[in-house]
């Protein structure tokens, strides 16, 4: 692992590695999940705390293959969801595990939008998410990225809508990883750490409800953050 610059041709190259890697990173992704499962349940709880919409409008940022946690907003009756992610691979396996023709997939396809493409490209009015979802997948913007992101995520969550994400914890502008997890991946992670992502996030117009530094199921260190519009 290194300290680099940003690339210029960052985001073809995260597209293409998670293209080769999707199915070795989507294997270890579904065994280590308690985290992330705990927090998307968090954000269901506050939901329905609140009272709000019967039918919640559900927008995942790198859904990777939908498994475990698109499942689990679809999981959640009438809702619908969008799901987004820049490879190819991952959106594919997520039609295939999402939108099959298995039985127990029947009801999703109507309630259930997938977009493959840069989730910094996407576009959608204001106010229309109850809640916006992003693990693992805003580490991977370059963090200048991050912040105008998490600005549109403020302008596309309705008034008392959530964010949940997690993000690096400590401060680095660009880590490069060649070889992460096949002979021919590369990959790229970025964070402006704990206390200026919590001020962004802030600044953007959601107040922060949760934002813990914890470690997740294989002992790396995270920022998790549920906040409030
Ligand atoms: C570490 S995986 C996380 C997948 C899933 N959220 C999970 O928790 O298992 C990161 C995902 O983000 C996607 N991704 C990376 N950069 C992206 C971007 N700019 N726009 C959309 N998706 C992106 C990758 O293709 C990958 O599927």
């Amino acid at each position: 692992m290194s300290q680099a610059n940003v690339p210029k041709d960052v985001k073809e190259r995260i597209k293409a590695s998670y293209d080769v890697i999707a199915s070795k990173y989507n294997e270890w992704t579904v065994k280590h999940s308690p985290l992330r499962q705990e927090y998307t349940a968090k954000v269901f709880e506050f939901l329905s705390a609140s009272g709000s919409s019967q039918q919640p409008r559900f927008l995942e940022l790198g859904c990777g293959a939908g498994l475990p946690i698109t499942q689990k907003l679809l999981s959640c009756p009438e809702a619908h969801v969008i799901a987004n992610d820049i490879s190819t691979t991952q959106i594919g396996l997520a039609r295939n595990t999402l939108l099959g023709a298995a039985e127990e997939n029947a009801g999703n396809s109507g309630r259930l939008t997938l977009i493959e493409g840069d989730m910094t490209k996407l576009s959608f009015t204001d106010q229309s998410f109850d809640a916006v979802f992003a693990f693992y997948s805003l580490i991977h913007l370059p963090r200048t990225e991050q912040t105008e992101m998490v600005g549109k995520i403020a302008r596309w969550l309705k008034p008392g809508g959530y964010l949940v994400a997690n993000f690096a914890d400590s401060d680095t502008e660009a880590v490069v990883m060649d070889k992460w997890l096949d002979k021919n991946d590369w990959m790229f992670w970025s964070s402006w750490g704990r206390d200026e992502t919590l001020k962004i996030i802030e600044e953007a117009g959601i107040k922060v409800v949760v934002g813990d530094v914890r470690k997740d199921e294989v002992n790396s260190s995270f920022l998790w953050v549920v906040g409030k519009r």
